[in-house]
Formats: structure tokens, C-alpha cells, sequence
């Protein structure tokens, strides 16, 4: 199933909220590109989820342009860049489409990588027969010196939160859905002016339990977190903590994040290990700091959490699996049936184990969901479930759930 972002991406200008003379600006550079006039790349530059990268997009779908597409993992490699543009020193592509080309995230160009990418952009501003535009967050951005004389800047700002609010109100429209203004109106103030965050969080929302809803600043900003995290288990420098520090995810959640992944990154045992005792240390300083209201304690619990983790990199990473979410987001998330489902068989289990229920979904669900993968490699998924049920007293079905529960957060 696609997410709301993606389903509700705008597919014409005008589906674009906010920025109307941003927008006409875009429109009306469509008819001058049209008329065959070279123009100067289009520069789009402001807020995270403001629309930017879906209005490049959009400007191509109503134009009736083939999109070709680079963002911050191309800015790296000069050659690579080189040949994919090659389709744009022509106005047309092989097949006889116009194209645009499109550089998302430009500001994430760093000369670090490759001095020769600078050049490739230059020149193909001054040829390019087709088409550019190039997104950015900062427009003051030192890497972005080289190009700002050949090209047209065009600032998106935030979008008011009453235009927010009816984007979000259309949507639950077509959805069926009904949710009460309060709640709408808390994630859109929360979200800020960031479309993208709101939408995330609307969804999230549906059907889930209510008291989500005061975790949504942890959920806000997953794109976000995901990049800080892949900064942290990428990169085995100091360095990442600046990436940490940057962004405006809170750091307590930062923490329940990096903790919940470590494992799905690193793949040495040695790393792991590392990097929780580094960890346990950042947390340490964490409670310390709330403790004795003396807040400088945070830098080091800041720098230990992201830096100080990324040290412990020997190089062995995983990039397979998707960050789990931290199980504390992730429960509340789930629906009101699953955790129905799940309190059941927690309390069954209680009984076996002698435990109370939290302690079951917490400690013992993960263990027997550990239990049952190794059980099906070694015996059978017939034989694991025959020993779960005369174990466990676990019925086929509630042994499944187990077993699949948090595979798809
Ligand atoms: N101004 C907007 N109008 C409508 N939808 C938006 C707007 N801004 C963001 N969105 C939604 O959020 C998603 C992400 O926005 P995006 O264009 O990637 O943001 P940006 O590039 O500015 O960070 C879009 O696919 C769209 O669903
Ligand atoms: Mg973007």
C-alpha cells in the first residue's frame, strides 16, 4: 500500500498548496521552455516537505517531460553523472520525448567527492538544451557558491496552516475517514509548515491508538531520522554528530532510535557490543542531565549517541534490512485489533511464564518470535508449530502473529 505522500502527491501545479507565485513563476517557465527559449535552471530552494522536489515533478508531468533524476547519492561521482546527462545535450531523448533534468537535494553536493561534478553542472547550464531544475534546502549553502550565478532562485516558503489543515480535511474525505479537528489541527501545528511530516502523521493516526498522538514528534520527521541514522551507521566519524546535531530530531527519541538499530546495521559482534556500551553512556549522561537540571551534561550524551557510535564502525555494516522503528512507536502505531490480539495472547502467556504482560510483549514475544525462525530452519514450520502449541499452548494463528509482528514498520 502506498502512503499517503506518495498517493496524494501532486500531479499538476495547481495541486501545489501554498507558494502561488512560486507556482506561477513554474507555469510560466513552462511556456517559455516550451516556445523553445533557453532558459536559466531553475533554482528551488527552502523548508523540508514544502513541495519542492513533488513541484519539479509536477512541472514535468504538465509539460509532458521525461524526468531524468539525480539526487545526493549521484553528487559523488563525476563519470556516472557524465554519461546519465548525456540524453540532455539534446533537446530530445533517444526515443524522441523532451526531458528535464532534475538535480533534488543540490545542496548535498560536496566537492569532497569529486571535484570534477562542479564542472559537468557548469557546463550543462550553459548547453543544456533541455530544461533543469535543481532543489535545495539552503540556498546559503558554501557548496552551493559555484552555481549561483546561472540560475533563477525561486524560494518556497511554508504553507499556512489553514491551507495545511484542508489539504489534510480533502484527503480524509476521499479516505472515508473521519477524525475530529482537534486532532487535525494538532498535526498540522505540529508538522509546522512541513506538508510532508503532516501527511506521515495523519496516516499514522488513522486507527491508531490515541495516545499516539503525543508521540507524533518522535514520528515526525522520518525521512529526516532515517538520514541521520544512515550518517551514524555509514560513517565511522566523529563527524556524524554534526548531522545529528543539525536536524530537529529530538535527541531523547534519536536515542530510542539509534538503540533499536544498532543491531540491524552492524554486523560485528564486536561493533555491537561497542557501540551499546557507548550508548548506555549517552543515556547515562541523558538521565544525569534531567536529574540535576545542569543541561550541559546533553552535549556528551549527544555526541556519544551519534559521533560516538559511528567510531565503533569497523566496516562490517548491513544496509539489507530497514530501520526498525523503536517499539514504543511502534506499538501505539499498531491498530486497536492488533493490540486486542496482542494483550490476549500476552495474557495467556502470562500464565505460562509466570510474568506480567508487559514483561511477555516486551522480553518473551521477541524471544519466541527468535525461538520460532530458528525452530522452522532447523525442524519445519510444522514441527515449530506443533512444539508451540504443546509448549506454549500457542494456537497456529497466535504463534503466526508472534512470529510476523514489527516485519512491516
Ligand atoms: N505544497 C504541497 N502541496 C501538496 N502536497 C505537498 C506539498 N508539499 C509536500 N507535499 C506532500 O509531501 C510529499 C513530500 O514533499 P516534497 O516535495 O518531497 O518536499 P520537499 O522536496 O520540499 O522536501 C509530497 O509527495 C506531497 O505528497
Ligand atoms: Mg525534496
Amino acid at each position: 500500500m502506498s502512503s499517503f505522500c506518495e498517493k496524494y502527491a501532486p500531479i499538476t501545479l495547481n495541486m501545489i498548496i501554498g507558494n502561488r507565485n512560486q507556482i506561477d513563476r513554474l507555469i510560466n517557465f513552462g511556456a517559455e521552455v516550451q516556445s523553445g527559449k533557453k532558459q536559466r535552471p531553475l533554482l528551488i530552494y527552502g523548508p523540508t516537505g514544502t513541495g519542492k522536489t513533488a513541484a519539479a515533478h509536477a512541472f514535468a508531468y504538465s509539460n509532458g517531460f521525461e524526468i531524468i533524476e539525480f539526487d545526493a547519492s549521484d553528487y559523488r561521482d563525476a563519470e556516472t553523472l557524465q554519461k546519465r546527462l548525456l540524453p540532455a545535450t539534446t533537446s530530445r531523448n533517444l526515443f524522441g520525448s523532451k526531458v528535464i533534468v532534475i538535480f533534488d537535494e543540490i545542496d548535498e553536493i560536496s566537492a569532497r567527492f569529486d571535484k570534477g561534478i562542479e564542472g559537468i553542472l557548469t557546463k550543462l547550464f550553459k548547453e543544456s538544451k533541455s530544461p533543469v531544475i535543481l532543489t535545495a534546502n539552503d540556498y546559503w549553502s558554501r557548496s552551493l557558491v559555484f552555481l549561483r550565478e546561472y540560475v533563477e532562485r525561486v524560494e518556497f516558503k511554508k504553507p499556512s496552516a489553514n491551507e495545511v489543515v484542508s489539504l489534510m480535511n480533502n484527503i480524509l474525505l476521499k479516505e472515508g475517514i473521519s477524525m475530529d479537528k482537534a486532532t487535525v489541527d494538532i498535526i498540522v501545528n505540529r508538522a509546522n509548515g512541513d506538508v510532508r511530516a503532516a501527511l506521515n502523521d495523519l496516516e499514522a493516526m488513522v486507527g491508531a491508538n490515541p495516545e499516539l498522538l503525543e508521540h507524533l514528534g518522535m514520528r515526525d520527521r522520518k525521512v529526516e531520522t532515517f538520514a541521520v541514522l544512515d550518517k551514524i551507521f555509514t560513517s565511522k566519524r566523529l563527524a556524524s554528530r554534526n548531522a545529528a546535531l543539525a536536524s530537529g530530531i529530538d535527541k531523547d527519541m534519536l536515542l530510542k532510535w539509534v538503540d533499536q538499530n544498532i543491531p540491524v546495521r552492524y554486523l560485528s559482534k564486536k561493533d555491537v557490543a561497542n557501540a551499546y556500551s557507548v550508548l548506555a553512556l549517552a543515556s547515562r549522561f541523558n538521565n544525569n542531565a534531567t536529574r540535576t537540571n545542569y543541561y550541559g551534561y546533553l552535549r556528551y550524551s549527544n555526541d556519544l549517541m551519534s559521533g560516538g557510535v559511528s567510531l565503533q564502525n569497523t566496516g562490517y555494516i548491513s544496509t539489507i534490512n530497514p530501520y526498525l522503528f523503536p517499539s514504543v512507536i511502534r506499538y501505539l502505531s499498531t491498530t486497536k485489533a492488533e493490540r486486542q490480539h496482542i494483550k490476549e495472547i500476552a495474557g495467556k502467556l502470562s500464565q505460562i511464564f509466570h510474568v506480567n504482560k508487559k514483561e511477555i510483549v516486551n522480553g518473551y514475544m521477541p524471544l519466541l518470535k527468535l525461538m520460532m525462525e530458528s525452530g522452522e530452519g532447523a525442524y519445519g514450520k510444522e514441527e515449530t508449530l506443533a512444539f508451540m502449541e504443546k509448549h506454549f499452548n500457542l494456537s497456529t494463528d497466535e504463534a503466526d502473529f508472534i512470529k510476523e509482528r514489527g516485519k512491516h514498520q
